[in-house]
């Protein structure tokens, strides 16, 4: 089990002796992402943030589809790096945090926080109630939440570390039932050296609590 600092070192680690067209997660499509997020209907105006989105196109794609507020947050400077000099001078029209999701502490809200094969890692419950919390002080009422995991059949580690499997019943257990289930799909990702890995995409809406009751 890693600690925080461990964890960070592991990601960096990855990312300076891996290029991100051979981790186990690159894609050169993010269609299921793409499309979930065009059935919320998003206005282009408002703002995505792409949890541990790392060296994932789904900036780029996002970007060329003509959305204009997007954030890309990961634990690995090195991962942002490769996002960045991949994008040129379009990296300076996005947002950039390095940091620890469990941790995190946005300057605005968003609207949609898309998470792929992020939370999965999450194995300490203290930890997966921090990122909750992160959550719902980023993500506006009536805001989208997508979130990937491994699914219940698919690995039980991922890059090397243990991770939590996710059906929906556990996943909204765990996310609370201030989010609706709108949506549950499955993908099986095939990783650069061929293997397939079976995901879950689970899509939420954050209810709008009234703070006045009558
Ligand atoms: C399996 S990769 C997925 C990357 C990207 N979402 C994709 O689909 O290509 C997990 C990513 O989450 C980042 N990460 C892991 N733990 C994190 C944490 N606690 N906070 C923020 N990012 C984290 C890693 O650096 C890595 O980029």
């Amino acid at each position: 089990m890693l600690d925080k600092k461990e964890e960070k070192k592991h990601w960096e680690h990855i990312y300076q002796t891996k290029s991100p067209l051979e981790v186990n997660w690159y894609q050169t499509n993010p269609s299921m992402s793409l499309e979930l997020i065009e059935k919320t209907k998003f206005n282009k105006e408002q703002r995505i943030i792409d949890v541990g989105g790392g060296a994932s196109i789904l900036v780029d794609c996002l970007f060329k589809e003509g959305f204009k507020q997007l954030a890309v947050l990961d634990i690995s400077a090195q991962s942002l790096q490769y996002a960045k000099t991949r994008l040129g001078e379009t990296a300076n029209q996005i947002e950039w945090y390095e940091t620890d999701v469990t941790a995190f502490q946005p300057v605005h809200p968003y609207e949609l926080w898309h998470d792929r094969t992020v939370f999965h890692f999450l194995t300490h419950a203290e930890d997966r109630k921090r990122y909750v919390r992160a959550l719902k002080n980023t993500l506006v009422p009536n805001g989208h939440l997508i979130i990937a995991t491994f699914a219940i059949d698919g690995p039980s580690k991922c890059s090397g570390l243990d991770i939590v499997q996710y059906d929906a019943p556990l996943l909204c257990a765990e996310i609370g039932e201030e989010f609706e289930l709108l949506e549950v799909r499955n993908e099986t990702h095939i990783t650069p050296a061929k293997v397939a890995q079976k995901l879950t995409y689970f899509r939420f809406k954050r209810r709008f609590v009234s703070l006045f009751r009558v």
